[in-house]
């Protein structure tokens, strides 16, 4: 007979189409069963969810853990304690690091540090920049993607040339690996910068106006044209604007092998907090005019952008507060509230819980080929999920974040959702709103898993339907090309 190391108990179980009244058996960081109460195997320990929602945990396919360079502002146990507040069992941490993680050693030093230290699973990108190029084929048997900037935001990575890039994607396209780009154009930006500057202007709204839409239009487009040339798998980060859209639809409709995300600050925050926030708010690319917020909404609900992730981006209070707008560092932490801001939206009816499993879990699994070994409760996957209670209403506090930066726009925000317990691979990482002790180092990296051969793919969504029968082997589910 069948022990279960732990049930939970009749929560509402959420996959990106359904939501069902069920438990889940979970062994050896597995899911085994999903069912009816009454289907459950005996097990060391249950949770009583009643009431609660039991959600796939989020996957942030974009965070700057600071890890190694910049420990005042976040390293990787921060981080991930973060993201286990936040719901979020999975993330990728960007290269622009001390050093950026462009060689081969670099990588292995960020893996020996990540493996070390991480409460959560996590994947890292490598830097792909015009010397980097060299280290493309060594660099992809560990990372789950690269990071291509063309355009300069914090740590000054160098920009490629468009013929840098087309080399890049070249080298890079036949290992499969996806491309994750700052699409933002170098060169216009930084034309309208030194005018800026020219002019005197230090305010706040200098920077938006030094980078207008149309650095993203250019980016985009010229992003996808040299994919669609090269067969490169890639990704457009942080949409901003509703102009960027349209490169972006007319690529997905050439079958460019194109995605893209947007972050809560992009459809949650406009030009009008500028005043309040000041340099808090600076990011890049920039929060804008309202009026981008509803066809970025739109982009998410018709399948144009696939993902939501947050481009966490911790900076000390000082570095966030300085009067030039142009000195203060860009970016701000997001990984532990995005679950939060966004179930707010469920609760007041944007979209539903299934939506947004699909773009914070299902979808960059799939993209990032870890479905549907993760991105899913279903029997066979790992048991990573998020328990929420989808109708607790609480203040947002950066005072109370567990990121080592606190300071963001959303503080004193009133949301309405809540992480209440974090499982990575069946281990409650966060319980009660604690972190336990001892899961340090519990995160494992998921660069291994990706790009196996396809195994013969099943509908694995219809298992969330039927109850698994008790005592069927389940084995690990492999991920897909
Ligand atoms: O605002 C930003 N901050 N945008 C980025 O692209 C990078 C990030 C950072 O690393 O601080
Ligand atoms: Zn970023």
């Amino acid at each position: 007979m069948i022990i279960a190391d732990l049930v939970i108990r009749s929560g509402k179980v959420v996959s990106s189409d359904s939501v069902i009244a069920a438990s889940v058996a979970i062994k050896d960081g597995l899911v085994i069963a999903v069912g009816d109460d009454s289907a459950m195997p005996q097990a060391t320990e249950t949770l009583d969810a009643r009431g609660l929602h039991v959600l796939p945990g989020a996957i942030d396919v974009h965070v700057h853990f600071r890890d190694p360079g910049y420990p005042h502002k976040e390293d990787f146990a921060s981080g991930t304690a973060a993201a286990a507040f936040g719901g979020v069992t999975t993330v990728f941490d960007m290269p622009n690091t001390i050093p950026p993680t462009g060689t081969p050693d670099a990588l292995a030093a960020k893996h020996r540090i990540a493996a070390e230290k991480a409460h959560v699973d996590f994947g890292l990108y490598g830097l792909l920049g015009e010397d980097t190029i060299e280290h493309v084929p060594e660099m992809a048997k560990s990372v789950i993607g690269f990071k291509l900037y063309m355009g300069n935001t914090f740590g000054k990575i160098p920009t490629p040339s468009t013929g840098g890039m087309l080399e890049a994607f070249e080298v890079v396209a036949p290992t499969g690996k996806r491309v994750s780009l700052h699409a933002e154009t170098n060169s216009i930006m930084e034309r309208r910068e030194t005018r800026m500057r020219q002019a005197g202007r230090i305010d706040p709204l200098a920077h938006i106006a030094s980078r207008p839409a149309v650095v993203a239009v250019e980016a985009v487009s010229r992003a996808a044209t040299l994919a669609e040339w090269t067969g490169a798998r890639i990704h457009i980060l942080h949409i901003s604007s509703a102009e960027e859209l349209r490169p972006l639809r007319e690529a997905k409709a050439r079958g460019v092998e194109i995605t893209g995300e947007t972050c809560p600050h992009y459809v949650l925050l406009s030009i009008e907090d500028y005043a309040r926030f000041a340099g808090v708010i600076r990011v890049n690319p920039p929060v804008r005019e309202a009026r981008n917020q509803q066809p970025i909404w739109n982009a998410l609900a018709d399948g144009t952008i696939d993902v939501i992730a947050t481009d966490h981006a911790p900076h000390s209070p000082e570095e966030k507060t300085r009067n030039d707008i142009w000195t203060v560092d860009c970016g701000f932490p997001g990984v532990e509230t995005q679950m939060p801001l966004m179930l707010t939206e469920v609760n007041a009816g944007r979209f539903n819980i299934s939506d947004y499993v699909r773009w914070s879990a299902a979808n960059p699994a799939k993209i990032w080929g870890l479905y549907p070994r993760k991105g899913v409760i279903a029997p066979g996957a790992e048991a990573d999920i998020a328990i929420v209670d989808l109708i607790r209403e609480w203040t947002i506090d950066d005072a109370k974040l567990q990121s080592l930066s606190k300071i963001t726009p959303f503080h004193r925000r009133r949301v309405k959702g809540m992480p209440i317990h974090t499982l990575v691979r069946g281990r409650f990482v966060m319980k009660d709103r604690t972190l336990l002790p001892g899961t340090r180092g519990w995160g494992r990296p998921v660069h291994a898993i990706q790009n196996l051969p396809a195994p013969h793919l099943r509908n694995i969504d219809q298992t969330m339907k039927m109850i698994v029968r008790v005592g069927e082997t389940v084995r690990p589910r492999e991920s897909v090309a």
